[in-house]
């Protein structure tokens, strides 16, 4: 209830808090349930339509208890074509779960829910998954067999960049927009390399070669409402 009021306090509307106030609700129950809906919509003078519109809407808010860990495996285009799919199809058949399904007891230690996602914006380190949407990069089978096994014994193995691993109601709880207020324990909780060298190589063959982005054109802005 605290951190529900800070958070209203943050906007100038309290409608605007709707979407830190699911994540923070996530961040309690480990995913987004009627009553967290009753809440939300109490607490911002919306309808429970309204807030269940908006949680429906993203595919982060999730409707079914999440395992202690979400692992999200892109099997958009780039990914899918350099092995994103395999890697699905392994961790599915080795979990024995599917999309949106959890392994294990939700929300116990060692409970893994697995997900499709679509591309995460890290084309360039293809195949990826996240775990509680933190990255590990250029995956294959065995790596992503690996990586879950070592969740489920208890393990929270260090992201190919960002911050380290917490667990899904611990990502949420970030989400929502709360983190330590000393900046030792923020630094160690969200400190974290997060670029890749291959995503800095297009920019790095510039800078050495001395190329330059033509300089924009100044262009008249289209009047509004202009065909
Ligand atoms: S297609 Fe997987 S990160 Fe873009």
């Amino acid at each position: 209830m605290e951190k529900a009021q800070a958070l209203i306090a943050r906007y100038p509307q309290s409608r605007s808090a709707l979407l830190p106030m699911l994540h923070l609700v996530q961040s309690v129950q480990g995913y987004v349930s009627q009553e967290g809906i009753g809440f939300c919509a109490r607490q911002l003078d919306l309808s429970e339509a309204e807030v269940s519109a908006v949680a429906t809407f993203y595919t982060m808010y999730k409707r079914r208890p999440c395992g202690e860990h979400l692992v999200s495996v892109c099997t958009n285009t780039l990914c899918a074509a350099l092995g994103g799919d395999a890697v699905y199809a392994r961790l599915s058949e080795h979990l024995g779960v599917g999309h949106e399904e959890t392994a294990g007891e939700p929300g116990q230690p060692g409970s893994i829910t697995l997900e499709h996602a679509e591309c995460l914006a890290a084309c360039d380190l293809a195949p990826v998954l996240q775990v509680n949407y933190e990255f590990y990069d250029k995956q294959t089978p065995e790596s992503a067999v690996e990586l879950v096994d070592s969740l489920r014994r208890g393990e929270k193995p260090a992201p190919s960049r960002g911050a380290p691993l917490t667990d899904f109601k611990g990502a949420e709880l970030q989400l929502a927009g709360f983190f330590p207020d000393d900046e030792e324990t923020f630094t160690a909780q969200v400190d974290g390399p997060s670029q890749a060298v291959e995503t800095l190589r297009g920019a790095a063959l510039a800078q050495e070669r001395g190329w330059t982005a033509p300089v924009m054109q100044d262009a008249p802005l289209p009047e509004v409402g202009a065909k």
